[in-house]
């Protein structure tokens, strides 16, 4: 008789949080990944994460960390909220995986229904679900482009969409990431983002916003692309990625003005601003604006599952259909995930509380423009930044001194918000985030600037 297939070694669990050390982690991933997340310059801490908390972390060596970094507004809710656990799996329990597009599920009506309860603007009707912000931005884009009949979308420089061939083309990716893709990205035009803290010297904020309007209309339309061959605007109300700038109002209601004028979609991209993250529900919100479409991706997940979805109105997504889409778009335990958070926020009152607890840190952070390297400080809701400059010049940016800041608080338990070589620290705990766990953070951030910055003096 044969003996048959031997019986297979049991998987060992993975050892992290057991034993060794963040150290000893590192050095195992590092064999392993990718250049790009290894490499010194992209990854912003030393540590392995070994578990995760409502704001805190904890790494392999057992050390916990204040979490200000929501990971990148994902986790708006806290990391691991009990309810949206609880939900998702009972939902995975129920339905397992489907194909939304083959077999439509209760979940994602649901969801969709909420999301129009709590939309932007009530010209938004239609929902398509999406996978993750790069697919939303995409979705929104064939949708404007394909409904539209024209080929070019309108974009910021400083924005970020997502890294794919289609949103880097439409984001501002740097002369370098965009080697080898240049072919592949003619579909944008782009012009300069108003960002406030850099406008030139005697300048105010609504004559910044005039100006770029201006520069639109006597210089990009006549030069760069004829009106009538742009499908959409898409805008950040806060680009965040950039270093949270924030546009002038009159800017914003500017460029709404020119899409009505010219027939173009105005696309609010959401996908980090969205659900209570700037103290409002949306970002555009603050604007008095309303978008023909908005995307959202990161937190509608609860912090727990991928998910996104574009807003879209009746001319977008109630007309034609676009073949836009992807196999786990709108998986149902996601779904519920999506829908729970809606729910926990609207209970919660978390954009009401993202305004409240900005507003006292901002209060606190002006504190901190009396030290010489700090430039700027600003922010909207849970949406905030510490911008580090030389000799108070804004033109002077100093990413070493801000690289020096962002170890000095991981070294003190607290993780900022930071991307290589920016010299701007940003602070975007989750919205459940406690009042004094925020002081805790805020007053190691005070301290590692102090720190920090009079090293640089002396
Ligand atoms: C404004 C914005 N749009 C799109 C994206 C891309 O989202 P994802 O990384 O989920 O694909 C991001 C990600 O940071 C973002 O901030």
């Amino acid at each position: 008789m044969s003996e048959g297939p031997s019986k297979p070694e049991p998987l060992s669990a993975p050892a992290v949080g057991s034993s060794g050390s963040s150290a000893a982690y590192w050095a195992r991933y590092k064999v392993v990944a990718p250049k790009y997340f290894w490499a010194e310059e992209t990854r912003s801490a030393t540590i392995v994460v070994a578990g995760a908390e409502g704001s805190t972390l904890r790494d392999a060596d057992g050390k916990t960390y204040i979490d200000l970094t929501s990971q990148w507004s994902t986790n708006n809710l806290g990391n691991v909220h009990p309810e949206v656990l609880r939900a998702t799996i009972d939902a995975l329990e129920q339905y397992g995986f489907l194909i939304y597009f083959l077999h439509p599920h209760l979940p994602m009506i649901e969801l969709a229904e909420k999301l129009l309860e709590i939309r932007p603007s009530p010209n938004l009707s239609r929902v398509f679900l999406e996978l993750s912000g790069t697919g939303a931005v995409e979705a929104a884009v064939k949708h404007a482009v394909e409904t539209s009949r024209r080929p070019l979308v309108l974009s910021f420089l400083g924005q970020y969409h997502g890294l794919s061939i289609g949103t880097g083309a439409i984001g501002s990716l740097s002369s370098e990431e965009r080697r080898h893709w240049e072919p592949y990205h003619g579909g944008a035009v782009h012009a300069p983002y108003p960002f406030p803290y850099r406008r030139p010297p005697g300048m105010s904020e609504v004559e910044l916003g005039e100006s770029m309007l201006g520069y639109l209309e006597d210089q990009l339309l006549r030069y760069e692309a004829a009106p009538d061959r742009i499908a959409a605007a898409i805008l950040e109300p806060v680009a965040c990625e950039a270093g949270i700038w924030i546009p002038p109002a009159n800017f914003v209601r500017g460029l709404r003005k020119l899409c009505d004028a010219h027939g173009w979609y105005f696309i609010a991209d959401e996908v980090e601003t969205g659900l209570g993250r700037t103290g409002s529900m949306w970002a555009i919100d603050h604007f008095g604006v309303a978008p023909d479409m908005v995307t959202i991706g990161k937190a509608i997940g609860g912090g727990l599952m991928p998910i996104a979805a574009v807003l879209g109105d009746e001319r977008a997504m109630g007309e034609e259909g676009v073949a836009a889409g992807t196999t786990f778009g709108g998986h149902p335990a996601a779904c519920v995930a999506a829908s729970t958070t809606i729910d926990i926020l609207r209970r919660d009152r978390l954009a009401e509380r993202s305004a409240r607890l900005g507003t006292l840190a901002l209060r606190r952070m002006e504190e901190w423009r009396k030290f010489d390297g700090v430039g700027d400080v600003r922010g909207l809701g849970l949406c905030l930044g510490v911008e580090l400059v030389k000799e108070k010049d804004p033109q002077q940016p100093d990413p070493t001194t801000t690289r020096s800041v962002f170890f000095d608080c991981v070294a003190h338990g607290t993780l900022p918000l930071y991307n290589y070589g920016d010299n701007v620290i940003r602070i975007q705990p989750p919205l459940t985030i406690d009042e004094p766990m925020l002081d805790q953070a805020l007053d190691t951030l005070e301290s590692s600037l102090r720190h920090q910055l009079s090293r640089t003096a002396g």
